[in-house]
């Protein structure tokens, strides 16, 4: 990776540490699928005690920053123009059916703007980086979003609204339209590397609705530093205020936000 900023560092340092607490967490969760009662209880707690470690990290070296994290109640900092946004355990259900597929996800953010981001996948051991202005990375790799230019070859990711949320019809619409038109859609339960593979060119696009800030806000910059596009579902909003989002490589990304958006 480029040469990372101080914040990028400690960043990755947060999530490498509560990584590590997750996978001792995550070979539990296989003994435990058996128990009537099923992992749940001890899946919440490793979730919140993976917030807990980041939060400790993060604010014992920037006690000013402000912090948004999925488990915590928001903390004002007293330098309001910066804050962490943090998802500990993104992929929550995958974890909980011991299915290797979940990601920590912290985000700086500066005047509104994300300015540094870090996905971390601890199974596969990779961790994505970016920075506004210098690129995103992969372990020690460039990323560059994807070149394909025939959409009958492009695999798309989303995620299906679940537990009776109102969404579904216009999710299933978009399938109806997207589907036909390219080699596969993949839902595989993290929004956090959905986005990072994105970035990656593994997938060619991605859009979802009704997602938080930390599903997303780390992502959205990989994306964009891996020179792929981003919006909201309606068009020039910020997905990170709306929790709806689009994005792609450029050469599809004017055909998929037509199709996503059924404007063709
Ligand atoms: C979930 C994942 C999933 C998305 C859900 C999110 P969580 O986040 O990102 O891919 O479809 O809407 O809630 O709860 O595992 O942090």
């Amino acid at each position: 990776m480029a040469q990372a900023s101080a914040n990028l560092n400690l960043m990755i340092l947060a999530a490498r540490k509560a990584g590590r607490g997750l996978i001792r967490d995550f070979g539990e969760v296989e003994n435990l699928q058996v128990s009537t009662k099923g992992p749940s209880d001890f899946v919440s707690k490793a979730d919140r005690k993976a917030e807990e470690v980041i939060r400790e990290e993060l604010t014992k070296a920037r006690p000013n920053y402000g912090f948004l994290g999925e488990e915590s109640v928001e903390t004002k900092g007293k330098d309001p123009t910066r804050r962490w946004i943090v998802d500990p355990l993104d992929g929550t259900t995958n974890f909980l059916h011991g299915m290797p597929h979940w990601a920590i996800s912290i985000a700086l953010e500066h005047k509104g703007e994300i300015v540094a981001a870090v996905i971390y996948d601890p199974i596969k051991d990779e961790i994505f980086t970016a920075e506004k202005g210098a690129g995103a990375w992969v372990n020690d790799r460039r990323l560059r979003v994807s070149g394909r230019v025939n959409m009958s070859e492009m695999v798309f990711a989303t995620g299906l609204p679940f537990a009776g949320r109102a969404d579904l019809p216009e999710t299933l619409a978009d399938l109806a339209r997207i589907l036909p038109r390219c080699a596969g859609v993949r839902r595989w339960g993290s929004a956090a590397l959905d986005l990072a593979y994105v970035a990656a060119g593994r997938y060619d696009g991605y859009w979802e609705r009704g997602l938080h800030a930390w599903d997303i806000a780390a992502g959205v910059l990989l994306v964009r530093e891996a020179g792929g596009l981003v919006d909201g579902m309606a068009k020039d909003t910020n997905p990170v205020e709306s929790g709806d989002i689009i994005a792609a490589a450029e050469p599809v990304y004017d055909r998929f936000t037509k199709l996503a958006r059924g404007e063709s």
